[in-house]
């Protein structure tokens, strides 16, 4: 499994070998809280399958997802590298199995297999790129060119057809771009009825890449 994951296509056999014994495997159902935000943190998680939110939320209930990650993605690296609280929560989005690295288990895999360490930096690298993209839109954008933009950002190619990758809700939506639900829910409208997109069972199939001018 871990050969599979593209961010560890590179580390020899010996040390995914090390990794493949001291990663202990972690299945975890639907909507379970993996940790919250402020805990202390002992441990990292690679997502062998499944997917996860991460997010920030506050007093009232109210939320915003930094990110959506699923199969070869890894979280909760933050706290060990720096010793601090967790600085976001982590809940499942569907059931999901993990390879869990304790503290101990990561500073041994470091230690004895530097190259590791090379790729949890590459993923900090890109997870601040994605951040500071992310902090741009929300400054510069209106709320239409926020959904149309993460729209767009989670788009892939299947079967010839652009489609939004994950299967969201309208108020996963709202809480990846700062919005309420109301509001997504007239854009989406909008922009199905001028034709940029359809939404179909929770599938949002995109057949224009060009940012709509704002309403
Ligand atoms: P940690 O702080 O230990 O616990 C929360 C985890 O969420 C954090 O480590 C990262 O692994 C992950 N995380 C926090 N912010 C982001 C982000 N903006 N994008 C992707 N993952 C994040």
């Amino acid at each position: 499994m871990l050969r599979l994951i593209p961010l560890f296509k590179d580390l020899s056999d010996s040390d995914l070998a090390l990794l493949g014994d001291l990663a202990i495997e972690k299945p975890v159902s639907k909507g379970t809280v993996i940790f919250t935000e402020g805990q202390d943190g002992d441990s990292l998680y690679l997502i062998a399958s499944g997917r996860v939110k991460v997010f920030i939320g506050d007093e009232d209930g109210r939320e915003i997802i930094l990110k959506i990650l699923g199969p070869g993605d890894f979280f909760g690296e933050m706290a060990l590298i720096d010793k601090q609280p967790r600085s976001a929560s982590v809940s499942t989005l569907e059931s999901s199995t993990f390879r869990v690295l304790s503290h101990q288990a990561f500073e041994l895999c470091i230690e004895k297999a530097p190259r590791i360490a090379a790729i949890v930096m590459q993923a900090l690298a890109k997870r601040l790129r994605d951040a500071d993209r992310k902090i741009s839109t929300l400054a510069l954008m209106d709320v239409y060119g926020r959904v149309a933009n993460t729209l767009l950002e989670l788009a892939i190619v299947n079967n010839g057809k652009l489609i939004v990758g994950e299967k969201l809700s309208q108020q996963d939506i709202a809480n990846m771009v700062g919005a309420s639900r109301e509001m997504v829910n007239r854009i989406l409208k909008d922009l199905s009825e001028r034709g940029y997109i359809s939404v179909e069972s929770k599938t949002i199939t995109i057949h224009d890449q060009k940012l709509p001018p704002s309403f």
